[in-house]
């Protein structure tokens, strides 16, 4: 029986009848919600590590700056490759300018810088040879399928998007390396072989995939395995380093984060980490803040700059009516926002940012500001904060100074910002439909009576 769970219908009654057409609503439960009631995901095992053993953590970034491999054979990165990675830092970086100046190899260099900034090639012996041969290898199967959105350009805005978060936040002083290793991985092979189709569609078209994993997380657990497979190949064996205790921490954490890619844990994940941070103490699991991250920084282009998420709109319905077509082929009915001629382009990128882009990044920079917060007092006794200062504001109240942990929020201008023009879109796009259906009418010959 076709059941969904109760708490996802509190979040999706949120989604009033006439705020959002039916069609958005349709889209937004049949995506983001589990449909069928499965059983309860068993709880993390791992063994946690306690946040407040890595206050003295702050302002590492920096020795592993210092501890990066500088005097290896280092892969030559092109001037240009140079320049757009000065930018590496910001939220709304244009990993577009990357793919340009990267000759089509964003996640290539990106990957690579990344991996060596936080001194993870250093720390867990990745020869570089090994790594560079990886990355290729990753890309490659981003393009497999030439999807418009699914690509190695996504990749890439991931993992960067995941190191805004590393960085700016001070989340990367809460992990442990291998933590941290895990987290950049996981963001590069989130979409590894990504086939341009969804879920649905290989359930609904029964593809080899979905009989594969028993239509479970079909993508997600496909993105994950194929990157594992590409390890045990020898030249591609970035984990060849690790110790059988870290490999097997590794495996498990990279596959929680990406499993939790799948947006069908969307409402459950939300829900989850919002009752938990209502705790008076809450004990954030370290396996479920990086999956939380990882999640939010897979749907955060509506929270960029218009210019770079308008771009990633058109790429994704691109690749979403190419799916449509497929669906008109096969027969099958059309899965929402496929349709080409029947697509309410600006109305569903509303309902995607108010119902689920704004909660996430909302429940995310919660959870960020609970776990840092202690960190970061601790801190601030400590004689480091390099790295820390520039996230920080601290408030004054009279004679006592109170202070508050909070971390930059750029993507709150930018989800205000794509919302008010999505909505002058929406506004246009009605009267348009009107005059067209106006027009119809009034040029259609009368009928006999
Ligand atoms: P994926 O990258 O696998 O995981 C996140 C999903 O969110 C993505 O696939 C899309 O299915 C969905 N998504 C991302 N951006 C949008 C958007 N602008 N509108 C609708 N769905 C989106
Ligand atoms: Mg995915
Ligand atoms: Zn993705």
């Amino acid at each position: 029986m076709y059941r969904r769970l109760a708490d996802e219908d509190d979040e999706l009654s949120e989604v009033q009848p006439d705020a959002v057409p039916p069609e958005v609503r349709e889209w937004l439960a049949s995506t983001f919600t589990r449909q069928l009631a499965t059983a309860k995901r068993k709880s993390d095992e791992k063994p946690k590590f306690r946040s407040v053993a890595h206050a003295i953590r702050a302002g590492i970034f920096v020795d592993r700056i210092y501890r990066r491999v500088t005097n290896t054979a280092l892969m030559q990165f092109p001037q240009d490759v140079v320049r757009v990675l000065k930018t590496l830092d910001e939220w709304s970086f244009d990993v577009f300018a990357l793919h340009d100046a990267a000759a089509g190899q964003p996640v290539k260099y990106l990957g690579y810088e990344l991996l060596n900034r936080y001194g993870m090639i250093h720390k867990f012996k990745v020869p570089p040879t090994i790594l560079e041969n990886f990355l290729s290898r990753i890309e490659e199967g981003y393009c497999k399928f030439r999807n418009p959105y699914h690509n190695n350009l996504h990749a890439a805005d991931v993992a960067q998007t995941v190191h805004y978060m590393l960085c700016q936040t001070g989340l990367m002083n809460w992990l442990s390396d291998l933590e941290i290793f895990a987290t950049l991985v996981a963001a590069v092979v989130h979409d590894f072989e990504h086939t341009g189709t969804t879920n649905n569609f290989h359930v609904m078209s029964g593809s080899e995939t979905a009989l594969l994993y028993n239509d479970r997380a079909v993508l997600e657990n496909h993105h994950i395995s194929a990157a594992f497979r590409l390890m045990r190949d020898e030249e591609c064996n970035i984990l060849q380093n690790l110790s059988r205790d870290e490999f097997r921490e590794f495996r498990t954490l990279v596959i929680d984060m990406v499993l939790a890619t799948d947006m069908s844990f969307h409402f459950q994940q939300l829900k989850n980490m919002r009752s938990l941070l209502t705790l008076a103490e809450p004990t954030v699991d370290k396996s479920k803040a990086v999956s939380l991250v990882l999640h939010c920084c897979d749907i955060s282009h509506p929270a960029k700059r218009w210019d770079l998420h308008h771009r990633w709109t058109m790429s994704l319905l691109d690749e979403f009516f190419l799916q449509g077509d497929k669906e008109r082929e096969l027969g099958l009915p059309f899965s929402p926002l496929c349709d080409r001629n029947n697509t309410l382009v600006a109305e569903s990128q509303i309902g995607f940012i108010d119902f689920i882009v704004e909660p996430s990044m909302g429940v995310c920079a919660d959870m960020l500001e609970c776990i840092l917060g202690p960190l970061h007092s601790s801190s601030k006794n400590s004689t480091s904060t390099a790295g820390q200062e520039r996230t920080i504001n601290e408030e004054s109240t009279g004679t006592e100074t109170v202070s508050k942990f909070k971390i930059k929020k750029p993507w709150v201008a930018c989800l205000t910002d794509n919302k008010k023009i999505w909505k002058e879109q929406a506004a246009k796009d009605a009267e348009a439909r009107a005059k067209l259906e106006e027009e119809t009418n009034g040029t259609s010959p009368p009928t006999e009576e």
